[in-house]
C-alpha cells in the first residue's frame, strides 16, 4: 500500500508539517458505535476505506479494533479536510474545529497530528481530495477494500454518488457501512434505501448506522489503467 501511495506523491512524512496551535482532540460522531466492533469480527478486513474523516475519531476506533482482534488492517481515509455544507460550516464550533486560515480550512493537521499522536501513522493512508475523486484514484490504482465506511456529505445525491461509486471498488462479500441513517438526516435514509433496493441488497440499520454486504458474486470491472495517464504528463 505504502508504495501505491508514493506513486501518487502521498509520501506520508509529516516531520515538518507546523503543528503549532494543535492539540490533541479527537471529537466525532457515533465513532465508538457497536456496529464497527461487528464489522470487524465479521469480515476481518484487511484493508478498509473510510469516506469522510474528519479528526480521525472513527479511523482510530476502527484501528484499535483491528488490533485488538488481530486484523492487521491497512486504511484509506478519504476526506477534502474542507468540511460539508451542512453544520460543519455553519456551527461556530465546528468552524472552529476548520481551523481557518485566511478563510481556508487547514484541519488536516489535526487529523494527522491525531493519527500521529496515536501512533496510527504506518496504518492510515489519507487521501485528500472529494470523495468522487477519491473513488476513481482508488479505481485507477487498483484497491480494493474489504469494507467501506461512508459518512462524506450527507444530501441525498452526496450520498447516492458515495455508494454508486464506492460500491465499485468494494470486493465481493465485502461490507459497506455507515452512519447518521436517522430522521435528522433524510437524504442519508433516501439514499441509502434506494440504492440497496435497486441492488436487491439486504439493509440493516440500528441507533443510526446502517450496513449492507455486497453478493460475493458481483463481479467489479478491471481496474483503470493508470500508467498510460502518468506516462501522458509533461
Ligand atoms: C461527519 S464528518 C466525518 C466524521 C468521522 N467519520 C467521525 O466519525 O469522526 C464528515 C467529513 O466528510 C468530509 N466531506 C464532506 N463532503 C465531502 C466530499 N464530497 N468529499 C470528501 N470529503 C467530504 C468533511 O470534510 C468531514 O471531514
Amino acid at each position: 500500500m505504502a508504495d501505491v501511495f508514493r506513486r501518487v506523491g502521498i509520501d506520508k512524512d509529516y516531520s515538518t508539517m507546523d503543528f503549532s496551535g494543535v492539540v490533541e482532540d479527537v471529537q466525532g460522531w457515533e465513532s465508538r458505535h457497536k456496529v464497527f466492533e461487528t464489522v470487524f469480527q465479521d469480515v476481518r478486513p484487511k484493508i478498509v476505506f473510510e469516506v469522510g474523516t474528519w479528526k480521525g475519531a472513527s479511523v482510530l476506533h476502527m484501528d484499535a479494533l483491528s488490533r485488538k482482534l488481530g486484523c492487521d488492517t491497512l486504511f484509506v481515509c478519504v476526506d477534502t479536510w474542507l468540511g460539508s455544507n451542512d453544520t460543519l460550516w455553519i456551527d461556530t464550533d465546528f468552524r472552529k474545529s476548520l481551523m481557518l486560515q485566511h478563510g481556508y480550512p487547514t484541519m488536516f493537521r489535526q487529523f494527522i497530528y491525531n493519527i500521529t499522536k496515536n501512533g496510527a501513522v504506518d496504518r492510515i493512508f489519507p487521501l485528500p481530495m472529494t470523495s468522487t475523486c477519491g473513488a476513481y484514484l482508488l479505481k485507477r490504482l487498483g484497491l480494493v477494500a474489504d469494507a467501506i465506511y461512508v459518512d462524506a456529505g450527507h444530501e441525498e445525491d452526496e450520498v447516492a454518488t458515495d455508494l454508486k461509486l464506492y460500491y465499485d471498488v468494494l470486493r465481493p462479500g465485502g461490507v459497506m457501512f455507515g452512519d447518521d441513517y436517522s430522521s435528522d438526516w433524510p437524504g442519508v435514509v433516501r439514499a441509502v434505501n434506494t440504492f440497496c433496493q435497486d441492488h436487491g441488497l439486504v439493509l440493516t440499520s440500528g441507533a443510526g448506522k446502517w450496513r449492507f454486504q455486497s453478493p460475493l458474486k458481483t463481479v467489479h470491472p478491471e481496474p483503470m489503467p493508470l500508467e498510460p495517464i502518468l506516462s501522458e504528463m509533461p
